[in-house]
């Protein structure tokens, strides 16, 4: 079974990594921003997709096919729908030559321009029809499944099922500045979520410097078990009022990540986000905390496990094994370095 991925066009290298690492998939076709895979395991998709956040639509593949060859693709399609016998919509998008190009968000955005509404909405009519004269219910205000076409400047088409599609308002839900407790400087929660889904599919997930709790939302509403560990007492205590106030289930401690009340290999992965030095604070100088938190991390971490830490230095990681580096600008000079990270087994 193929798959169509719509990357984000904020961080397409770490949207391509959520994927694949969360997915269990590889080696894609790449039509610009959307990555088509091929999925062994169904069940895999299913049972997590809808965690992704730095993609914005999943497409179960119907056919891969030329511009020309479209109206007889939808008529055949026409009899796969008429057995699962629901009401359906078509959707099509358009990609224009500069938004097949992988880039940042603002070069994305600059020149993803689509073709004028009425001409999309002038070819849906005409696709929704065909499926209609086949018999097909059609429903453009409530459908329940939606036919989703991707047209592509070389005039491919992909033809599929929408399967998943990003709900941005419940990340904008989220967002820190709707907190009660505020810091300034942390990580929007798609980013946080992006970062949960490299680390981890299911168990124990640790933030050992949490701060406002952006890391430990995110594992929690991923559904997984989710612990946090903050110095300040201040900041645990807002923490904690901003879990309360989003309905969380996490346990966060006040204790130093370089020396955690936690037994050895206790937890199934680790998400944090170091402190810059810049606008958050710690007793100890930066170069005690990069040398030393690794081995801790080290320590509480199962065997053959994942960390994904991010940083805005270069950091000696030994003992892990290094397995990626993602690099995200976030403003002036501050660049955000996403170490992923493994145990030996
Ligand atoms: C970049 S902030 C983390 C922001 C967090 N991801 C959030 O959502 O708010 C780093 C945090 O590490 C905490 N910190 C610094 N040194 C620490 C230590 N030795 N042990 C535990 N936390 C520490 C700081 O107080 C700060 O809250």
């Amino acid at each position: 079974m193929l798959y169509a991925f719509l990357l984000s066009g904020e961080y397409p290298e770490l949207a391509k990594a959520e994927v694949e690492y969360l997915l269990s998939l590889s080696n894609p076709t790449h039509f610009g921003r959307v990555l088509v895979y091929t999925a062994d395991f169904g069940d895999l998709i299913n049972r997590f997709i809808s965690r992704l956040a730095l993609t914005k639509e999943v497409v179960k593949v119907y056919s891969i096919c030329s511009f020309e060859e479209l109206k007889d693709v939808i008529e055949n399609l026409a009899e796969y729908v008429l057995l699962l016998n629901k009401k359906c919509c078509v959707r099509v998008k358009y990609f224009t030559p500069g938004s097949m190009v992988l880039g940042n968000a603002k070069k994305v955005k600059d020149v993803e321009v689509t073709l004028k509404d009425v001409q999309v909405q002038e070819l849906e009519k005409r696709l929704g029809a065909i499926l209609w004269r086949k018999g097909v219910n059609i429903s453009v205000s409530n459908p329940d499944i939606i036919i989703r076409i991707y047209i592509f400047p070389d005039s491919k088409v992909i033809v599929g099922i929408l399967v998943f599609k990003l709900n941005a308002k419940e990340y904008s839900r989220r967002h820190p500045e709707k907190r009660p407790y505020f810091r300034p400087g942390v990580m929007l929660p798609k980013l946080c979520r992006a970062l949960v889904n490299i680390a981890l599919k299911e168990g124990k997930l640790l933030d050992p410097m949490c701060g406002t709790g952006g890391i430990v939302i995110e594992a929690y509403f991923s559904k997984l078990n989710a612990y946090g560990v903050e110095l300040y007492p201040e900041i645990v205590r807002g923490c904690r009022t901003n879990l309360k106030a989003l309905g969380v289930k996490a346990d966060v401690v006040c204790g130093n990540a370089l020396k955690m009340p936690f037994r050895d290999e206790a937890f199934d992965s680790i998400v944090t986000d170091f402190p810059y030095f810049q606008s958050s604070k710690s007793i100890f100088d930066k170069e005690t905390i990069y040398s030393k938190a690794p081995e801790e991390f080290y320590r509480v971490l199962k065997p053959g496990k994942r960390a994904v830490v991010v940083t805005n230095t270069e950091i000696d990681f030994s003992p892990f094994k290094i397995l990626d580096v993602y690099r995200i600008r976030v403003h002036g000079n501050l660049v955000r370095k996403i170490y992923v990270i493994q145990k030996s087994s």
